[in-house]
């Protein structure tokens, strides 16, 4: 029996990978290249000895998918595949929703045609929009407040709606927080194509000399030190997770929402100096104006991903940090160096 890992060429599905061969498991990765490369899966087959086979499958080729299908028996379906990115989903939503909304219901198709209806779906906490109290729990109305947010939304209530049709479907919805950091190995990582959107990879280039400095996006807000805060998490913990949720779910029917984060909220300055520890020495910032959309402070109740899953990360801001300038300071320009 073997996995289906959606987009596992991309960041959190390589060690996503990764941790499901070391622990025993087949996998099969379908991605369309779209925001990463195949050099990521050759890196996890040299770190763990073992053969992924990967197919060049866009989720949109409903026939590419029922293809897939047919030749593989898959037990379950991890599904990462998808376009990420908030600002750019207000500026081409149409390409959100047809790629991660319309992509998903071809994939879940194909899933109900040949009998997998196991499912682990990477959500965001960005569904719980800006209405909620901090910390967030999985029992709170979601609403997210961007198109990209709103794909994610769209996906848990079409996986709801078909859980609730068909008792056969086993459905995992992780609502990640902000994952940083990279294998200790330091040859697999997050490799941004352009200006990183987020902050540790755009604090990771800066102290690589790629970019002058960071922009610190506001320095009034109400919280300690004035910058936001946001509950990061290693991406190893992450991955973890999937494993976690994945044997949770594939011997129970119903939809299971967990939230993956760490519980604890570092604002932007704290991300900054543990950076500074990992590198050495200071990095350049300067604080310019609130980014758009930004909340000030968000962070997960990660209470439920133990109780049910025994799950919780384990590693500190430092080694997400650490891990993060390995990877980086090994691969200056990521996998094409
Ligand atoms: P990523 O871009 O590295 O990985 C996504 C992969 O999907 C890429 O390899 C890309 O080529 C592939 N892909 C995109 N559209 C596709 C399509 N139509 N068909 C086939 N493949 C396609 O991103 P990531 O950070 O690893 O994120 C993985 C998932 O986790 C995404 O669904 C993302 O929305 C979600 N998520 C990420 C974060 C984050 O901060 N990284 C936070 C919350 C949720
Ligand atoms: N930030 C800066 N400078 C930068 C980049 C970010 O100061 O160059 C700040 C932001 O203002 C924010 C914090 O760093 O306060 C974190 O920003 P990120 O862009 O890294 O992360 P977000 O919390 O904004 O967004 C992330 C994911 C989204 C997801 C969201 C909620 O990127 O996909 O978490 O889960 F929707």
């Amino acid at each position: 029996m073997t996995i289906l890992v959606t987009g596992g060429t991309g960041y959190i599905g390589s060690h996503t990978v990764l941790a499901l061969l070391e622990a025993g498991k087949d996998v099969v990765v379908l991605d369309n290249l779209s925001n990463s490369s195949e050099e990521s899966l050759r890196r996890v087959e040299e770190l763990t000895g073992k053969k992924v086979a990967f197919h060049a499958v866009d989720l949109t080729d409903a026939e590419g998918l029922d293809a897939l299908f047919a030749a593989h028996d898959f037990s379950s379906v991890i599904h990462f595949a998808g376009l990420k990115a908030v600002g750019e989903s207000s500026a081409i939503p149409l390409e959100y929703y047809y790629r991660n909304v319309a992509g998903t219901i071809n994939l879940l198709r194909a899933m109900d045609a040949h009998d997998v209806r196991s499912i682990v779906f990477s959500s965001s906490a960005t569904v719980y929009g800006e209405h909620n109290p901090v910390p967030y729990i999985e029992k709170m109305e979601i609403g997210a407040s961007n198109p990209y947010g709103r794909t994610k939304e769209q996906i848990e209530d079409i996986l709801s709606d078909l859980a609730a049709s068909d008792e056969r479907w086993s459905v995992a919805l992780l609502r990640y927080f902000n994952p940083v950091g990279a294998h200790p190995s330091g040859r697999i990582g997050e490799d941004p194509q352009g200006i990183p959107n987020n902050l540790v990879p755009f604090i990771a280039q800066v102290a690589v000399g790629r970019r002058e400095k960071l922009m610190v996006f506001g320095g009034d807000y109400e919280t300690p030190d004035g910058t936001c805060l946001r509950d990061y998490i290693h991406v190893v913990d992450l991955a973890e997770g999937h494993l976690a949720a994945l044997n949770h779910i594939e011997p129970r029917a119903g939809v299971f929402r967990w939230n993956l984060g760490s519980g604890r909220g570092s604002s932007v300055l704290e991300v900054l100096r543990s950076f500074e520890r990992a590198v050495g020495h200071e990095l350049p910032y300067e604080i310019v104006a609130r980014r758009q959309g930004d909340l000030p402070a968000f962070w997960a109740d990660a209470s439920s991903a133990l109780a049910d899953l025994g799950w919780s990360t384990t590693k500190s801001l430092d080694e997400m940090c650490e891990d993060h300038w390995r990877w980086q300071k090994n691969n200056p320009n990521g996998y094409t160096a």
